[in-house]
């Protein structure tokens, strides 16, 4: 694509994407449950699939927002990381990530987390912040988490005004 050239309009549907994740002894903290950490990785690279594939270009991390881990995730558990677009500027693009623990033995679900991250596509050549499809918003849902996500961006930006 040329470089000014507006890239066509996509949906959150399009680059939605599920990690999955069982976990092994070594990813476990002092508690025996799972670490942080190990998480957080699996929140990161599930957010990074889903931008790539909106953006189909590379992408890098720029924020992620406060991460509460009110759930502990144990060791037999499955982890489950859903990632879908919530809002994309001309570069950048946030990603919700939630996160299930399922009991193999019960099927028992629970959501542990939910987090937001903001990716940054980049010019595959200059490696500068490059422009990406615009989001189609077809759903109420689509259109609740974007207004939201609009909410948290201005609030970023009145922060850094007041700076
Ligand atoms: C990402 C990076 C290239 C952006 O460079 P930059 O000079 O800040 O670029 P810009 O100011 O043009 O911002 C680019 C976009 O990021 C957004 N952005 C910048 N900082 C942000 C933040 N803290 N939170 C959310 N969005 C942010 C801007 O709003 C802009 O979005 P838009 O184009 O959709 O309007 C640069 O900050 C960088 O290389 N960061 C390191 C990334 C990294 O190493 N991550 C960890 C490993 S993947």
């Amino acid at each position: 694509m040329a470089e000014n050239e507006t890239p066509a309009g996509k949906t959150a549907r399009e680059s939605a994407s599920t990690l999955s994740e069982s976990m092994m002894p070594d990813q476990l903290n002092h508690h025996g449950n799972v670490f942080g950490g190990e998480i957080l990785a699996l929140v990161d690279k599930c957010g990074g699939v889903v931008a790539r594939r909106h953006a189909r270009s590379p992408v890098v991390t720029v924020a992620v927002d406060r991460v509460e881990f009110r759930q502990p995730i144990y060791a037999s558990d499955f982890v489950e990381a859903h990632g879908r677009l919530t809002h994309v500027g001309r570069t950048s693009m946030e990603v919700m990530v939630t996160v299930e623990a399922e009991q193999i033995e019960t099927g028992r679900r629970r959501c542990t987390n939910i987090c937001y991250l903001t990716y940054v596509a980049l010019d595959k050549l200059n490696g500068k912040p490059a422009a990406v499809p615009p989001l189609i918003l077809e759903t109420d849902e689509d259109r609740r988490l974007h207004a939201a996500a609009e909410r948290r961006r201005e609030r970023r930006i009145a922060d850094e005004d007041g700076e």
